[in-house]
């Protein structure tokens, strides 16, 4: 019975999420009840990334009182779940196998349905929480520390990869771009932050692979020649932001042609933005401007929707599960998966 509320349990790197969501198409939010969140950033910051281990035995901490929390803020209580939805790849595996293991326990004991959901598509979903979501078809832009991908969403469950990442993903090259300066973990908010003190112009990089046509990304030539202006440089502070703001520069322009190009080719008038980088100011200024200019509507998860959630695992396993999609009781896991 999917008007039953479900669970959503996301784990696959260093956020554990959590939500319940009431699959209701007609309503804005469709339905969401409530969702927790617990960020590991702290743990990792020692480190300048994330541990896998230390990762997954957060997870076993972590999990269990935010499921708690989650019913407690919905009013509702384990009984009246209808089924529980997890990130079954792609993702670290430890840390896949905690939400795995505990969705798959609960739901046994529950009696109740359980459904592995991939990160990807959760995701590329997260706008549909929003109120005034978009329409199918759409084009989506996929932009999270592990993908940058343009897909195309033909309908809810039907995607087509108009584009990949060659090497880095945009928000893998804002970290590692912003280790090399000297940021803090993570480095994609430090480094943002950081761009808005840079002088406009001071430095300009090149938009890797906007000189040809096709829609594949590449961002790791992008970083050495950041790298070797920064060594080049006399390293001060105001230096440093304006790299920054460069880099970001260059960034946001490659990501925001190829957005056109994907809209130019599938005809689609309608652009979602998903993934961690979907919470970069300029990138959501940049688009907005583009929106305007060339006549399509963008959309945006809310912030908080951008990064990893367990809202819009609930939402992507609420959608399976009310289409008849189940699968067996095997406790799989899916560290490399594609769309
Ligand atoms: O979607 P997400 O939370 O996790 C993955 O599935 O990877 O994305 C995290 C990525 C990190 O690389 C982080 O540095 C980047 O998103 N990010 C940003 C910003 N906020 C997060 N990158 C640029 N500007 C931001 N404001
Ligand atoms: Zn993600």
């Amino acid at each position: 019975n999917f008007s039953k509320p479900i669970l959503g349990i996301e784990t696959s790197c260093d956020e554990t999420g959590v939500a319940l969501l009431r699959w209701d198409p007609e309503k804005p939010g469709r339905g969401l009840l409530s969702h927790a969140l617990f960020s590991q950033i702290a743990l990792h910051a020692e480190y300048g990334g994330v541990v896998p281990e230390l990762a997954s035995r957060d997870h076993v901490r972590k999990l269990l009182p935010l499921v708690r929390q989650a019913l407690k803020d919905a009013g509702l209580t384990t009984a009246d779940l209808g089924g529980v939805a997890y990130t079954a790849g792609p993702g670290l595996v430890g840390a896949l196998l905690v939400g795995a293991s505990a969705a798959r326990a609960m739901a046994w004991a529950l009696g109740v349905p359980a459904i592995g959901v991939h990160h990807m598509e959760g995701h590329l979903l997260a706008p549909l929480l929003e109120v005034d979501p978009p329409e199918t078809p759409f084009v989506a832009l996929l932009v999270s520390g592990g993908h940058s991908m343009l897909v195309e969403v033909q309908a809810i469950g039907q995607y087509r990869i108009l584009g990949d990442t060659l090497d880095d993903a945009a928000g893998e090259a804002f970290d590692k771009t912003a280790k090399m300066m000297g940021l803090p973990y993570p480095g994609g908010p430090a480094l943002a932050a950081l761009a808005e003190q840079g002088t406009p112009g001071a430095f300009r990089f090149s938009r890797p692979m906007t000189d040809r046509p096709g829609l594949d990304f590449s961002f790791s030539g992008l970083k050495t020649q950041v790298l070797l202006a920064w060594q080049a440089s006399d390293r001060s502070d105001q230096t440093r932001a304006d790299i920054a703001r460069g880099f970001q520069e260059a960034i946001v322009d490659t990501l925001a042609i190829k957005c056109r190009r994907a809209l130019a080719a599938t005809g689609a008038k309608r652009l979602v933005i998903a993934g961690g980088v979907g919470a970069n100011k300029r990138l959501r200024e940049q688009l907005g401007q583009a929106a305007s200019d060339d006549g399509f509507r963008v959309y945006f998860p809310r912030l908080a929707f951008c990064t990893d959630n367990g809202a819009m695992i609930a939402l992507a396993g609420a959608i399976r599960l009310a289409s008849g999609q189940h699968q067996d009781e095997t406790i799989a896991v899916h560290p490399r998966w594609s769309l």
